[in-house]
């Protein structure tokens, strides 16, 4: 490459600071489940233009789906070449987890059956259970074993854990599960509310399941790096308790059923959206001071949540790993919310391994 080039390279990279430069390694493979469907329409394209995993990481794409749509598979294809993205090396269409699970790094999965209007999170669990029971087992089989795995087919948590215990030679740590649309759910409230920029909103934390129990906590919660309350229960200024416990824990909550009810299909571009940030920050690492959430294994040494479940903790990342934050002090509130999701999350886990 010749000097101008880099240089030219080295301008962009201005765009993503917080991208490595990676143009000189293999490429990734990642596999993208339920391609065709609401979510990876998007999912796939944002990934071909590096929002992912930045704008110098090559790329394989297996793009999976089932066998009715593999059509469907091909125009997603088709269209991701008219994009002629240049970090997208080869493009893989596959109905078969044999091919779509080869020796990939990254199995992004988000191919389930969708809650559709009225739908308990318990149907889902019963429907979408066996897939992830399944996909584990592939998994297993056909990929790296340091394959990083971040669920979104809900319920992302329970079928997280289902892959995990279903793979036992890949590391636990590497199955997560998405509770970032929920965090970045929660700045957008935050923001709108006190009249801030999104930015300027930093770790908010969202606690336990991806689900209407989950807890959004904004007790350490920053606003430009000043607090956006003193410590739990006595809020500041910019927000009221009665706002924030009245409305904004049930909004950030009860979001995946309101934009249902808007749309008549569930949130699409912000899940991709957050699905970018989510693998982002777990490869490439957390910014210095930021805390984002994540659905990770629980070990019993946490915030009192027992182990053996798959909770939304708040993290930092670092070459490719995530820690949980300790030490964050928790109020007799927000103790009785976290186990209020981690019940829950028992409750899944026991409906959906049959124990
Ligand atoms: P969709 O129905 O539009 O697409 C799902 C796709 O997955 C379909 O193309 C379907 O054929 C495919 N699929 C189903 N079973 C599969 C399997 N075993 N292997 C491969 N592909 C399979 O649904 P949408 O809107 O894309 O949502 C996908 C999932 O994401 C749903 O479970 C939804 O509830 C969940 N979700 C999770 C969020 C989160 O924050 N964790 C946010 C929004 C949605």
């Amino acid at each position: 490459m010749n000097k101008t080039a880099i240089k030219r390279l080295t301008m962009i990279g201005r765009h993503f600071p917080h991208s490595a430069k990676t143009d000189e390694k293999a490429p990734l493979k990642v596999c993208i489940t339920g391609a065709a469907g609401n979510i990876g329409y998007a999912l796939v394209f944002m990934i071909a233009q590096g929002r992912m995993f930045g704008p110098y990481q090559k790329l394989i794409l297996h793009l999976l789906d089932l066998p009715a749509m593999a059509k469907s598979l091909e125009g997603v294809k088709m269209e991701l070449q008219d994009g002629a993205f240049p970090l997208v090396s080869e493009i893989v269409v596959t109905t078969s987890t044999d091919k779509g699970f080869k020796e990939i790094d990254v199995a992004l999965l988000v191919g389930s059956k969708p809650r559709g209007k009225g739908m308990e999170r318990k149907d889902l669990l019963r429907d979408n259970g066996n897939i992830f029971k399944s996909q584990g087992k592939d998994l297993e089989k056909y990929a790296k074993k340091n394959v990083k795995v971040c669920v979104v087919g809900n319920p992302a948590n329970t079928n997280a854990l289902m892959c995990s215990l279903n793979a036992p030679s890949i590391p636990k740590e590497n199955f997560t599960a998405l509770t970032r649309l929920d965090q970045n759910r929660a700045i957008g409230q935050i923001a709108e509310k006190v009249g801030v920029p999104v930015e300027s909103v930093k770790n908010v934390i969202i606690w336990g399941n991806h689900s209407a129990t989950q807890y959004p906590d904004i007790s350490h919660a920053t606003l430009s790096n000043y607090p956006v309350v003193d410590q739990a229960d006595s809020v500041k200024s910019c927000v009221d308790e009665e706002w924030y416990k009245k409305t904004f824990i049930p909004t950030v909550q009860k979001r995946g059923a309101a934009i249902i009810e808007a749309r008549n299909l569930s949130s699409a571009a912000s899940a991709a959206n957050a699905v970018c940030d989510h693998v982002h920050d777990w490869i490439v690492g957390t910014k210095p001071g930021e805390v984002v959430s994540m659905g990770v294994i629980s070990d019993g040494n946490s915030y009192g949540i027992k182990d053996g479940i798959n909770y939304s903790f708040p993290v930092t990342c670092k070459d490719g790993k995530w820690t949980i934050v300790e030490g964050y002090s928790i109020d007799s509130f927000s103790k009785e919310k976290m186990q209020a999701t981690e019940k829950e999350l028992f409750e899944e886990k026991s409906q959906a391994t049959g124990n």
